[in-house]
C-alpha cells in the first residue's frame, strides 16, 4: 500500500445534518486541507449505481430456514448475532476480514460490522421474530465520507446499498452505526453470540449473561451438524478444489526442493484464492521429519527427495465452507519399503473408520475402528508388547496416534466445536453429518522407544466423509489414497 495515498485530511467538512455520524479517519495522512472549492466539487457529477432487480442469494431460502429454527428455540427472546469487525495488523493495515461464522451461517452475508438481530414478535412472545440485517450503508457523499474517510466507498470499494441487501438476502436491512444506541434504549434480555464485536457487546453488558449467551452459542454449533443440500453442495465444492491445489502441489515439487515447503504453502493458497475464499485453516505442508509435528504451519524447512511430504491442506468457499484433507506423498514419487509399510497400516486403519461412518453408529466407533487397526499393527511390529485388548485399554498406541481421528467439518475446520458432550462426542451419527476421517502414526526424530529407521516418519492420511441415509460418500475421493494409486497419480501429474 503507498502511504501517501492514504486518505487524510485534518479538517473534515462539517456535516450537513447534526445528527449523522462524524467521519472516521485514518492517521498519518500527508495532505493538508481540502478546499471549499474541492470539497463542493466532490459533492455531485456521480451516477446514481443503485440496482432494483437483485435475485435472492442462492442460500436465501436455507438461510430463512436456519434463522426460523434458531427463532423456535428462542421464543420471545430478543438474539444478536455480530458479523465482527477488522482487526488492525499494524498501524493502519487490517487482517483480511473473515465473517464470523455464526452469522454467515444465519444470513448468508460475510461484510464486516454487519448484525443480525432477531426481535421477538407478539406480546406473548409466541409470534416468532423479526429479523433485521444492521449494515454499513453506502458511503454519503454529501458529508465527504466517501472520499475522506477510511471506510469511504473510494477507498474500499462500493458496499451493497441497504436496499440491495434487503434483496439479495431476504431479510430488512438498517444502518448498523444507529444499532448501539438502538440496543442500549431496549429494556429486557438479550443474548449475544459474544466474541466478534467489542462495540455491540459493551451497548448490551445490562441485558445479557454468560450462561445465556453461551446456550446461543452452543445452539448454533449443534444446529451446524447436519448439513442442508446447500451446504453439501459447497463442501463437495471445497473437496473438489482441494483436490486441484493438490495436483498443483505435486507438479511443483521439483521447484519446492529447490527452494521450501514454502513453494508448497504458495501453490495450494493460489488454488484457495483463485477458487475460493482462503484456505480453511493454516496448511500443513510438513516435510520429512516436520509430518510428525500435527500442526507444522512454519513450512520453512527443506523438501528432500526420498522423504515423505505430509500435505494437510484445505480450501474454503466464497460462501466460506472448508474442506480438511490430508496425503503423504513420496516426495520422489516412490515410497520405500518401510514408508509404505507404515503408510498401508495407516491406509488401513482409514479403511476401517470409513466403513464405521454409518447413520446410527455412536461418533466414537471410527475413531476405536482406526485405533484397533493401528495398535495391531504396533504390536505385530514389536514397538508395543501386546495383546491388543490390553494396548487399546491402556491407550498405548497414542504415543504414536497422537489425535482423535476425526472431527465434524463445515464452515469451522473443526466444525460444531461448542457443542455438548452428548450432541457430538457422545452422540450418534445422522444423514447429513460430515466429518473427517484421519488416522496417523507418527515416530519423532528423537524417539528412542523405536528402530532408528522409522524415527522422523509421519504419515496421516485424511478425507471427508458425509453420512448418508444407507452409508456414507467420500467427498474427497477424488485423491487417490491407496499408496500403489498415489503413486501412479503422481507420475502421471509429473511425467
Ligand atoms: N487440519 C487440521 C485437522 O486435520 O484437524
Ligand atoms: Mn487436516
Ligand atoms: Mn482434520
Amino acid at each position: 500500500m503507498a502511504e501517501e495515498l492514504t486518505p487524510e485530511t485534518p479538517e473534515i467538512p462539517e456535516t450537513p445534518e447534526e445528527d449523522e455520524q462524524p467521519i472516521k479517519q485514518r492517521k498519518n495522512g500527508l495532505y493538508p486541507g481540502v478546499s471549499d472549492e474541492l470539497t463542493e466539487n466532490m459533492k455531485t457529477g456521480w451516477a446514481d449505481t443503485e440496482q432494483h432487480h437483485l435475485q435472492p442469494v442462492p442460500q436465501a431460502s436455507y438461510t430463512a430456514a436456519r434463522r426460523a429454527a434458531l427463532s423456535a428455540r428462542f421464543p420471545g427472546e430478543r438474539l444478536v448475532i455480530p458479523a465482527g469487525n477488522l482487526k488492525t495488523r499494524s498501524n493502519d493495515t487490517e487482517y483480511s476480514f473473515r465473517a464470523a461464522t455464526e452469522y454467515a451461517y444465519l444470513t448468508g452475508d460475510q461484510t464486516e460490522d454487519g448484525v443480525l438481530v432477531l426481535e421477538p414478535k407478539g406480546a406473548a412472545g409466541d409470534g416468532g421474530h423479526q429479523a433485521t440485517i444492521y449494515l454499513l450503508p453506502r458511503s454519503n457523499r454529501e458529508n465527504g465520507e466517501f472520499w475522506l474517510s477510511g471506510q469511504g466507498e473510494l477507498w474500499v470499494g462500493r458496499r451493497k446499498s441497504l436496499g440491495e441487501a434487503e434483496q439479495l438476502l431476504g431479510i430488512p436491512a438498517e444502518d448498523v452505526r444507529e444499532l448501539p444506541d438502538l440496543l442500549r434504549g431496549l429494556s429486557g434480555p438479550v443474548r449475544v453470540v459474544r466474541g466478534h464485536d467489542a462495540g455491540i457487546e459493551a451497548a448490551l453488558t445490562d441485558k445479557v449473561t454468560a450462561e445465556r449467551d453461551e446456550e446461543l452459542r452452543v445452539y448454533l454449533s449443534e444446529a451446524r451438524a447436519v448439513k442442508d443440500e446447500f451446504e453439501i453442495a459447497e463442501l463437495q465444492k471445497a473437496c473438489d478444489s482441494t483436490a486441484r491445489g493438490f495436483e498443483d502441489v505435486v507438479k511443483v515439487l521439483d521447484k519446492a526442493e529447490a527452494t521450501s515447503e514454502r513453494y508448497i504453502e504458495g501453490t495450494f493458497f493460489l488454488r484457495a484464492r483463485v477458487e475460493g475464499n482462503d484456505v480453511g485453516y493454516g496448511s500443513i505442508c510438513a516435510a520429512g521429519p516436520h509430518a510428525t509435528t500435527l500442526h507444522w504451519v512454519r513450512n520453512d524447512g527443506p523438501v528432500r527427495s526420498g522423504e515423505l511430504l505430509l500435505l494437510d491442506a484445505g480450501v474454503e468457499t466464497t460462501e466460506l465452507y472448508t474442506a480438511d484433507v490430508t496425503r503423504t506423498l513420496p516426495i520422489n514419487g516412490r515410497y520405500t519399503e518401510l514408508q509404505r509399510t507404515i503408510y498401508d497400516a495407516v491406509y488401513e486403519a482409514q479403511e476401517a473408520g470409513i466403513a464405521a461412518v454409518q447413520p446410527g453408529a455412536k461418533f466414537r466407533d471410527f475413531h476405536d475402528a482406526a485405533q484397533r487397526v493401528l495398535a495391531e499393527r504396533l504390536v505385530e511390529w514389536g514397538l508395543l508388547e501386546g495383546p491388543v485388548e490390553r494396548v487399546l485399554e491402556l491407550g498405548l498406541q497414542r504415543r504414536w496416534t497422537l489425535h482423535g481421528t476425526g472431527h465434524m467439518l463445515g464452515m469451522d475446520v473443526h466444525d460444531c466445536a461448542a457443542a455438548r458432550t452428548e450432541a457430538y462426542v457422545d452422540g450418534t451419527l445422522e444423514p447429513g453429518m460430515c466429518l473427517t476421517v484421519e488416522p496417523g502414526l507418527y515416530f519423532q526424530a528423537d524417539d528412542l522407544t523405536v528402530p532408528e529407521e522409522y524415527r522422523g516418519i509421519g504419515v496421516r492420511i485424511e478425507d471427508d466423509i458425509l453420512v448418508t441415509e444407507d452409508g456414507n460418500r467420500n467427498l474427497s475421493a477424488a485423491l487417490p489414497r491407496r499408496a500403489d494409486e498415489v503413486e501412479a497419480w503422481m507420475a502421471s501429474l509429473t511425467g
